[in-house]
């Protein structure tokens, strides 16, 4: 049986970054299943279809390959064939993800392909619902957080390095728009799993933060 820890979170609580130096740290694959819902999100926009079209969007989905493959470790997502890794990462298919995120047929086209690495691969899985959906039986579910200013801050900070032009409140209101999307919607809303383990990153430096994930796993691995 493969090891499978469940990191969920909202945006920006550093999950990608943090999450990504833990799995590294244990020897597992790390699995950004957020990169799935913005590569459809990404095809929706190409292709001049409403994100929030929860009917056309259903229809497009058999047109849609989305894969994931890892090279040198490291995760690539492929949509059609074509290697989105990049444009994935842009504010608008962050809305776009988290609008198409909360259309069920979405979520299920997408289920078999978290669920199939975690079957096959030791994993740390990111995302919304995976210790409360795609993997109730994983062993360790952490739920990762920070304050909406503290997520906002990293993010903008993060954009800015990459030479975007936003401006800090125009980050925090999309995150928080975003927060309550992920949060209300009605199929795998982002909550904490009953038996996870809550942290808090507010307050940490990004290696305390590495160190409680993996202090955190080790302990209940060990028990
Ligand atoms: O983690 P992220 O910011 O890349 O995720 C983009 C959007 O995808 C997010 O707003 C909600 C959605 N998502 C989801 O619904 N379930 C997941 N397991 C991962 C992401």
């Amino acid at each position: 049986m493969t090891v499978n820890i469940a990191i969920d979170g909202p945006a920006g609580a550093g999950k990608s970054t943090v999450a990504r130096a833990a799995a590294k740290e244990l020897g597992y694959i790390y699995v950004d299943t957020g990169a799935l819902y913005r590569a459809v999100g990404v095809y929706a926009l190409k292709n001049g279809i409403a994100t929030r079209d929860a009917e056309n969007i259903e229809k497009m989905l058999p047109g849609v390959t989305v894969e994931l493959r890892f090279i040198d470790g490291e995760q690539q997502v492929f949509l059609n064939g074509e290697n989105v890794s990049g444009e994935i990462r842009t504010p608008e298919a962050s809305m776009a993800a988290s609008d198409v995120s909360a259309i069920p047929a979405v979520r299920s086209f997408l289920f078999d392909l978290q669920r199939d690495i975690a079957r096959k691969n030791n994993c740390l899985m990111d995302g919304r619902d995976i210790g409360t959906v795609v993997l109730p039986d994983a062993q360790v579910k952490i739920f990762l957080t920070a304050s909406p200013e503290i997520r906002a801050k990293r993010r903008y900070d993060e954009l800015i390095a990459k030479g975007s032009a936003v401006s800090f409140d125009e980050v925090l209101e999309d995150l928080k728009k975003r927060d309550y999307n992920d949060s209300h919607r009605e199929i795998a809303p982002l909550k904490p799993a009953e038996n996870g383990v809550i942290i808090d990153t507010s307050y940490l430096t990004f290696e305390e933060s590495v160190s409680k994930i993996i202090e955190t796993a080790k302990e209940i691995l060990d028990e």
